[in-house]
C-alpha cells in the first residue's frame, strides 16, 4: 500500500493570527485520517507559530520553496535545514507559480531537490502542463521533460524518498479540475517514467493530483489506482473543506 497524503499549499495567505487559528479549527474538527498523511504549507514567515501550534498533533508542516544552497549570501532565500530546524519534514518544490513567475527551471528544480534529499527533507515535486499544451496534445512530452529533469541523477535511494505532485497549471485556481480520468492517465504515465528508472522507486511513489481539489470532486480523484492524494490550494484555507478532502482520501 503505497503512502497517502493529503497537503494543504496555502500560499501566500494568512497573517501569523490567521494560521494560528486555521490550524486551531483543523486540530478542533475532524482532521485525522489513518490511512493518510496530513501536511500544511504556510508561507515561511508562519512556520515558526504553525510548528508550535501542530506540536504533537498528526499534522506535518512544510515549506514552498527552499534554496539550492546550504547558506551565505542568497538575500530573501531560505535553506532546507532552517525549514528542517522550524520543525517541518517536506518542501514543495518546482511549483507552477515559481516557475511562472520566478523562471525555475527543471535543473534549478533538480538541484533544490538534491539539496532538500542531502538535509533529510521530503522534496514535493511538482509537474504540469498548460493549456496550450494540452491542447496541442504535448501533455506527456512537457510532463516527461520536466520529470526527467526535476529527476536528474537521482539514484533508486533518492526516487524512493520523494513525492510528486502533478498540477495542470490549466486547473490551479480556476475551478477546472481535471476528470479523473485525465489525471490518472498522467499520474500513470508518470509511475512508468519512475519505474523505468527503478521498478519499486516507482510502484511506491506516492503522486498527488493537485488544481481546482474541492470536497465535491476529491473522493473520485482519489479513487484513481495511481492517485495517492492532493495537493490543494484554495480549498485548503478553509477548515471544512480542508477537513472533507482529508475524508475524501
Ligand atoms: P487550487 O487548489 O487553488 O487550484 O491550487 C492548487 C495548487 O496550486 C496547489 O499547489
Amino acid at each position: 500500500m503505497r503512502q497517502q497524503i493529503v497537503a494543504g499549499n496555502w500560499k501566500m495567505n494568512g497573517t501569523i493570527p490567521e494560521t494560528e487559528n486555521l490550524i486551531k479549527q483543523l486540530l478542533a474538527g475532524d482532521s485525522k485520517n489513518e490511512r493518510a498523511t496530513v501536511l500544511v504549507c504556510p508561507p515561511f514567515i508562519s512556520l515558526q507559530a504553525a510548528a508550535k501550534a501542530l506540536e504533537g498533533s498528526h499534522i506535518k508542516l512544510g515549506g514552498q520553496d527552499m534554496s539550492e544552497h546550504e547558506k551565505g549570501a542568497y538575500t530573501g532565500e531560505i535553506s532546507a535545514s532552517m525549514l528542517l530546524t522550524v520543525g517541518a519534514s517536506h518542501v514543495i518544490l518546482g511549483h507552477s507559480e515559481r516557475r511562472q513567475y520566478h523562471a525555475e527551471s527543471d535543473d534549478l528544480v533538480n538541484r533544490k531537490a538534491k539539496a532538500a534529499l542531502a538535509a533529510g527533507l521530503t522534496p514535493i515535486i511538482c509537474v504540469g502542463e498548460s493549456l496550450e499544451q494540452r491542447e496541442a496534445g504535448q501533455t506527456e512530452d512537457v510532463v516527461g521533460r520536466q520529470m526527467r529533469g526535476c529527476l536528474n541523477g537521482l539514484g533508486p535511494d533518492d526516487l524512493k524518498k520523494i513525492v510528486v505532485a502533478y498540477e495542470p497549471v490549466w486547473a490551479i485556481g480556476t475551478g477546472k479540475t481535471a476528470t479523473p480520468e485525465q489525471a490518472q492517465e498522467v499520474h500513470a504515465f508518470i509511475r512508468d517514467l519512475v519505474k523505468d528508472i527503478d521498478t519499486s522507486a516507482g510502484e511506491d511513489l506516492p503522486i498527488l493530483y493537485g488544481g481546482s481539489v474541492k470536497p465535491n470532486n476529491a473522493k473520485e480523484l482519489m479513487a484513481q489506482p495511481d492517485i495517492d492524494g492532493s495537493l490543494v490550494g484554495g480549498a485548503s484555507l478553509k477548515a471544512d473543506d480542508f477537513i472533507a478532502i482529508i475524508n475524501a482520501c
